[in-house]
């Protein structure tokens, strides 16, 4: 294109032009960096004397024309009500938003979860709504069995209320055990897993106590998996969750269907008193079975632990209820 041709098609887009946008999208076309005039601007520099002395001065008044007919253009939609050039303005410090950060349940979850996959565990997942066959039957817990007042349970409504099928039959799941007996289902030892999740108790709350918490269940299976790797494991953890702390266990002979014998470990940290802070044990031999070991074959110890009980011991917390309370002032302080 030559300079009147350039001119003539400016005019004539620029003449279509219905608001700034429109107008800096003329502008770029004929005056920015890869402009139509640009071009010929920046070729000045290389014609022959002849020419530049001719095309020179024309391209440079052509240029103050474009940008008079570019800024009056703009004047004009401002002031007939269009769009003005901009109402945007783009060189404005930005604002500071708050990114967010993470639950003290999930921080503390996340610290568990390193911690046991540096000991080379598996994070094993199961379902929140089970049945009762997982929760209860295939954990030894037998239908008759005053243990299963152990655990104040939300049934989920049955659509046939007279099926009293155990695999059929649904609640919302009490501990995170039952994933023992699905994951046993599936696979062969030896294996060493946790599984972290959310459990439900149909029960009043108070400051210890909600009726949705968190566990952390734990299973370790094989020739000869014992007690003593389990006081090992356990220690080894609870150290490096308290970061060193000097802490204090304590073993006491306990009772579950599912485990034989069964223990339930208190800590204390320095200064602090004496807490509950699981329940474990030998796998029971009955819950091999129903997982279709051959109980002369395996052994193994499990645990189960609360996730919001050792996360209120981290970080001095005197209420579970405040972690479901949805309430900012608490949550920011993590
Ligand atoms: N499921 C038990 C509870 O909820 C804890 C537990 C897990 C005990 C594994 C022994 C072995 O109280």
């Amino acid at each position: 294109m030559n300079i009147p041709e350039i001119k003539k098609s400016f005019f004539r887009e620029l003449g279509k032009a219905h608001d700034a946008v429109d107008i800096e999208n003329v502008r770029v076309a004929y005056t920015g960096r890869n402009g139509k005039l640009t071009a010929i601007l920046r070729s000045l520099g290389i014609m022959p004397l002849e020419e530049r002395k001719k095309t020179g001065p024309s391209a440079q008044a052509l240029r103050k024309e474009m940008e008079e007919a570019l800024k009056e253009k703009t004047n004009a939609l401002a002031g007939s009500g269009g769009r003005p050039a901009s109402n945007v303005d783009l060189t404005a410090p930005g604002k500071k938003f708050s990114r967010g950060h993470l639950h003290p349940l999930t921080i503390a979850l996340r610290d568990v979860r390193r911690i046991f996959s540096s000991m080379n565990f598996s994070v094993i997942d199961g379902p929140e709504i089970e049945s009762e066959y997982y929760n209860f039957d295939a954990l030894n817990v037998a239908s008759n069995h005053p243990a299963r007042d152990m655990w104040d349970t939300f049934w989920i409504k049955q659509p046939e209320p007279e099926e009293k099928d155990p695999r059929k039959h649904l609640l919302l799941r009490t501990h995170t055990s039952p994933v023992q007996a699905r994951f046993m289902r599936e696979h062969t030892p030896p294996f060493q897993i946790i599984v972290p999740g959310r459990v439900f108790r149909y029960e009043a709350t108070d400051a210890g106590h909600e009726i949705n918490f968190n566990q952390i269940e734990g299973l370790v299976v094989g020739k000869n998996a014992n007690l003593a790797n389990f006081k090992f494991i356990l220690e080894d953890f609870f150290r490096k969750f308290f970061k060193g702390k000097k802490i204090e266990f304590r073993y006491r002979p306990s009772y579950f269907p599912f485990t034989e014998p069964s223990v339930e470990v208190d800590i204390k940290l320095a200064g602090g008193k004496w807490l509950e802070v699981m329940g474990a044990g030998m796998v029971h031999p009955r819950v091999f079975e129903y997982a279709g070991y051959n109980p002369r074959d395996w052994q193994g110890f499990a645990f189960g632990m609360g996730l919001d009980r050792l996360t209120m011991i981290k970080y001095g917390i005197p209420d579970i209820r405040f972690f479901y309370s949805g309430d900012l002032r608490f949550i920011k302080q993590f």
